[in-house]
């Protein structure tokens, strides 16, 4: 599985398939380990990502690990990657020919890895994934089950952790409250995979 990664990872390192890499850094190819149970997928690197070449490592980032936390799991654990895999300037939401260009390099992390279960965070990776089946406030912490394209993974999309910090409130009801109660039914459906 490893080596697989790394054949993909290294086509994306020289990928020149969209105007994007021409202004990044780095590719931003994932993070995290490469046998989790749990995949989760961002929407595109940010300013952060693209100068280190790794996902949520900035603010947003530190935010989810900390989700991930509160329930006792961390980047030992989980498989993390994006939509598409160049930073778009002023982190504006990626372009359908982007997301078409960069598809090929998310299916074969998906083909490779075979996750049990895929956190879909945000409108974008949501899109990318189910298509439209509604925006994040109606459809968060449900459960879709995945067809054929992601090997019957169950998916759950969560609020984007940047959305979380534009909303800090924790009361009741609120995106913070909301999705500590998505994290723990996440947190029990991974433990009862065994
Ligand atoms: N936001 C994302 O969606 N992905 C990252 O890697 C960082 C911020």
């Amino acid at each position: 599985m490893y080596e697989e990664l790394e054949i993909t990872h290294n086509q994306c390192l020289t990928c020149t398939k969209c105007p994007l890499h021409k202004s990044r850094h780095h590719v931003v190819f994932s993070d995290g380990v490469p046998n989790p149970k749990i995949m989760l997928i961002g929407e595109a690197p940010g300013y952060n990502e693209d100068i280190q070449g790794k996902p949520f490592v900035g603010k947003a980032g530190q935010l989810l690990d900390k989700i991930f936390a509160s329930v006792g799991l961390s980047r030992n654990e989980i498989y993390i990657c994006n939509t598409i895999k160049c930073r778009p300037p002023e982190n504006r939401n990626p372009l359908p020919e982007e997301k078409e260009a960069c598809w090929e390099y998310l299916k074969e992390q998906i083909d490779i890895i075979q996750p049990k279960i895929i956190l879909l965070c945000g409108n974008v990776a949501v899109q990318s994934i189910l298509g439209n089946v509604g925006g994040i406030t109606k459809i968060r912490g449900k459960w879709f089950d995945g067809d054929e394209k992601v090997h019957g993974a169950k998916l759950m999309p969560i609020f984007h952790p940047s959305y979380l910090l534009r909303n800090d409130s924790r009361e009741k009801g609120s995106p913070k409250w909301l999705m500590w109660q998505d994290i723990q039914e996440i947190k029990r459906v991974y433990e009862s995979l065994g």
